[in-house]
């Protein structure tokens, strides 16, 4: 009898994501290629003023994810730790832009490994040409009349100009 044991690898990419960023994406990409499955999480109880809803959030990573196939995305609430026990997932996948990001990204790790012993912090690096890009950035230029072409999935900027009237100084 052949026996095969298939091991597979299943990741979360937890975020607020508001919007979706280029960067963003472009890590989602390279993790997609490296583990079996990569469930997208988009914290459902961070900000008190989101510019964009959940059900917004998740529809435009859905729709800007759609060609991988890999790739699902869902919300949660509560601890990290929780949402990937249910997932099921083995890692947690985090980008570092710049050193910047380092010290409270190792912080949130430690305390996830703390908290969750068996699941493992994964840190990639978008390409350069996003280290600099952040939704905050993002919506503070829009908003102020500055152009983020290119900077966001076409798709987030079609929403951008649909939401925010851009204020003219
Ligand atoms: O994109 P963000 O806003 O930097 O993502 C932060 C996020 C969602 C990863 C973080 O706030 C988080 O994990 N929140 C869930 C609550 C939790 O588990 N907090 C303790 C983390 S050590």
């Amino acid at each position: 009898m052949l026996l095969i044991v298939v091991n597979t690898v299943k990741a979360i990419y937890p975020g607020s994501f508001d919007p979706l960023t280029n960067g963003h994406l472009d890590l989602i990409a390279r993790c997609a290629k490296i583990v079996d499955q990569l469930v997208v999480g988009v914290l459902s109880n961070s900000q008190k003023h989101p510019l964009f809803s959940v059900p917004e959030r998740v529809e435009m990573i859905q729709e800007a994810t759609r060609d991988i196939g890999n790739v699902s995305v869902t919300t949660f609430a509560g601890l990290l730790v929780d949402f990937a026990q249910r997932e099921r997932a083995q890692a947690v996948l985090r980008g570092i832009r710049a050193i910047s990001d380092y010290e409270y990204e190792v912080q949130m790790a430690m305390m996830n490994r703390r908290l969750a012993p068996g699941l493992e912090t994964i840190f990639m690096m978008p390409h350069e040409k996003y280290s600099y890009v952040s939704s905050r950035l993002v919506k503070e230029v829009f908003r102020l009349g500055g152009a983020v072409d290119g900077l966001v999935p076409e798709l987030v900027l079609e929403r951008l100009r649909a939401r925010v009237e851009p204020e003219r100084y």
